[in-house]
């Protein structure tokens, strides 16, 4: 162990890395459990990324009208464009209901009925009877459900003693013989270094939006534990899968929510044509994202975008009674008055599609055990290690998923995680002793960037990253931009080398924190590129227009990715659970997407 750091031992049941909606549901679940649990954050959790979740939380309760989790089933299997796994989506829509009561009974403010229910609006791509038609199933605490959530669950985890470790960065992960045996911390306000074991770490981490140069991501979203699991050896599955929400403020890159459309707002194009009937006639401005967004991107492409420069388009909510505004939209309202100098109730929004989520990352099973492929097992669980929310691919999102199922993602797996652990684990085991050694890769990591002498500082690498990303892993991709882009993108791995940090201190030092959360976006964004070049087909949010059709003969199948040390790419396939969880649902067949 290098001895100019200072270790502190901790030792735990459970470790939950992350404090958004996943992390605290995981936390809360072990802690009711009895097991001594430790939740270690980077932020406050109450300023997790989960807070800016706006539109609301899928869940089947027939409140405004009769609904079915067999239909939101359905919806979510097409949604994700039949990549995903389908065990796994019945597990998380017949269970939605049951998390969204626990969370009202938790306190979540929820909007409310004129008969006092839970209010529920409608969202693109969630329909009654097997795509018949738009169905409210999306539960909404008016724009700001996140915060709602978040607020309530950190209150439950608060009032179960949790222990939380705020505003320290996860450094790796302990992994002796194959098994995750805890996980390495910086404590930003001391500079300590922190040693946490554990029988059970869970990774609730988040997405990687910040490899782009525009996302809705918090700058916070550096998918650390989808990096830790990386340099452990281990695949991330399907990364090439990033969706772009239709409606992020132009310029800025915040986001509108969806739920906006599901009140009635529509986009139109310079022409003033509400051009999403065109391209999606039944379902129109709420078809799924993936659909919207290119459609936006066409209009834009052919001329008919808005604006000096032609390149963006309108949301119309001003035909909206303000009153709904008001009451139902207020957090969007203010964002376009700041972000836009727009007065919704008398002008459209500027909006352009931006990076918004990643239905890739770390892939589990429906109890949030992350898996791996060894020994001619795809499924192969890794012991002691596990993944929820937006860093985890279970798979329910597949290629592209509905807005407001990630909400219910998050608190479902975060919830299964808590109770597999209950299940398998009993509190005060005790830990298998630890390896002289354990811990020191981390600190040699954190070590050497720490004394990086290179001449290229951090920002100007990840300038490079993002504008990568931004141009050439896009919402349209072509083996040209494709490959043009997996030169660039391996060019700026290769490029860390000369990487230079000039503060080294270790209190509040934001430029190696930065430099450490490059570290990790880049070896993300280089598996994106690879697994994106890779995949020869279209299929949800992966557009490639060289192979424009889905090809289920081919690639209906999950990508894994591993990347070395030196950026060496390799690629293996899972396949696509096409199994159902119980008899009481059958395994849904895929078809053509029609909207
Ligand atoms: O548009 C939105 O409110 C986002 C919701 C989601 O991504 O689930």
């Amino acid at each position: 162990m290098n001895p100019a750091y200072k270790i502190i031992d901790h030792h735990y049941d459970v470790v939950v890395v992350g404090a958004g909606g996943a992390g605290l549901r995981a936390t809360l679940g072990a802690a009711e459990a009895g097991l001594k649990t430790a939740c270690v954050t980077k932020v406050f959790p109450t300023r997790s990324h989960t807070v800016a979740a706006q539109g609301g939380i899928s869940a089947s309760l027939g409140n405004m009208g009769e609904d079915n989790w067999r239909w939101h089933m359905y919806d979510t299997v097409k949604g994700a464009d039949w990549l995903g796994d389908q065990d796994a989506i019945e597990y998380l829509c017949r269970e939605a209901p049951k998390a969204v009561y626990e969370l009202e009974h938790f306190g979540v403010p929820f909007s409310r009925t004129e008969e006092g229910k839970i209010y529920q609006r409608a969202f693109g791509g969630m329909t009654r009877e097997f795509g018949k038609g738009p169905i409210q199933r999306t539960c909404a605490a008016a724009d700001r459900t996140g915060h709602a959530i978040l607020h309530t669950l950190y209150g439950q985890c608060v009032r179960h003693k949790v222990e939380f470790f705020i505003e320290y960065f996860a450094l790796d992960l302990i992994m002796e013989d194959g098994e995750c045996r805890g996980v390495m911390a910086w404590c930003l306000e001391d500079g300590t270094i922190h040693r946490f074991r554990a029988h059970r770490v869970v990774l609730a981490t988040g997405g990687y939006g910040r490899a782009y140069l525009t996302a809705t991501s918090a700058h916070t979203c550096t998918g650390d534990g989808n990096a830790m699991v990386l340099r452990a050896g281990l695949p991330l599955q399907d990364m090439e899968f990033v969706q772009f929400h239709p409606t992020g403020i132009y310029g800025a890159g915040c986001l509108i929510t969806e739920g906006s459309r599901g009140e009635g707002g529509y986009l139109t194009n310079s022409e003033g044509e509400r051009f999403m009937e065109r391209y999606a006639p039944s379902a129109k401005d709420l078809a799924s994202r993936d659909v919207v967004s290119r459609a936006m991107t066409i209009e834009v492409r052919e001329g008919r975008g808005v604006g000096a420069h032609k390149d963006h388009i309108f949301l119309h909510l001003d035909h909206l009674d303000p009153k709904i505004l008001h009451e139902r939209l207020p957090g969007i309202s203010e964002s376009a008055r700041i972000f836009a100098g727009v007065d919704v109730t008398r002008q459209p929004i500027p909006v352009l599609p931006t990076v918004h989520y990643n239905m890739g990352g770390i892939p589990t099973n429906y109890h949030g055990e992350v898996l791996t492929k060894a020994g001619g097992d795809p499924d192969k669980v890794v012991p002691g290690l596990m993944a929820i929310g937006e860093a985890a691919c279970v798979s329910v999102h597949g290629a592209n998923r509905l807005g407001s199922n990630s909400l219910i993602d998050l608190v479902v797996f975060g919830r299964a995680a808590g109770l597999r652990i209950a299940e398998t684990l009993k509190p005060g085991t005790a830990l298998p002793s630890p390896k002289a050694n354990a811990g020191d890769a981390a600190l040699s990591r954190l070590d050497g960037l720490r004394h990086a002498k290179g001449a290229t500082p951090t920002a100007k690498l990840r300038l490079s990253m993002q504008r990568v990303m931004q141009n050439d892993c896009a919402v349209f991709r072509t083996h040209d931009s494709l490959s043009d882009g997996q030169k660039k993108i391996d060019e700026v791995f290769k490029a860390k080398a000369d990487i230079g940090v000039s503060d080294r201190t270790m209190i509040w030092n934001s430029d190696l924190m930065e430099t450490l959360e490059f570290d990790n976006l880049i070896s993300q964004a280089v598996v994106t590129v690879h697994s994106a070049l890779n995949r020869k087909e279209s299929r949800g949010a992966h557009a490639r227009e060289d192979f424009p059709k889905r090809d289920d003969e081919n690639w209906m199948k999950h990508t894994l990715a591993w990347v070395d040390g030196a950026g060496k790419v390799t690629i293996d396939y899972r396949p696509v659970h096409d199994y159902t969880l119980t008899k009481e649902v059958e395994y849904i067949a895929p078809k053509a997407r029609v909207y």
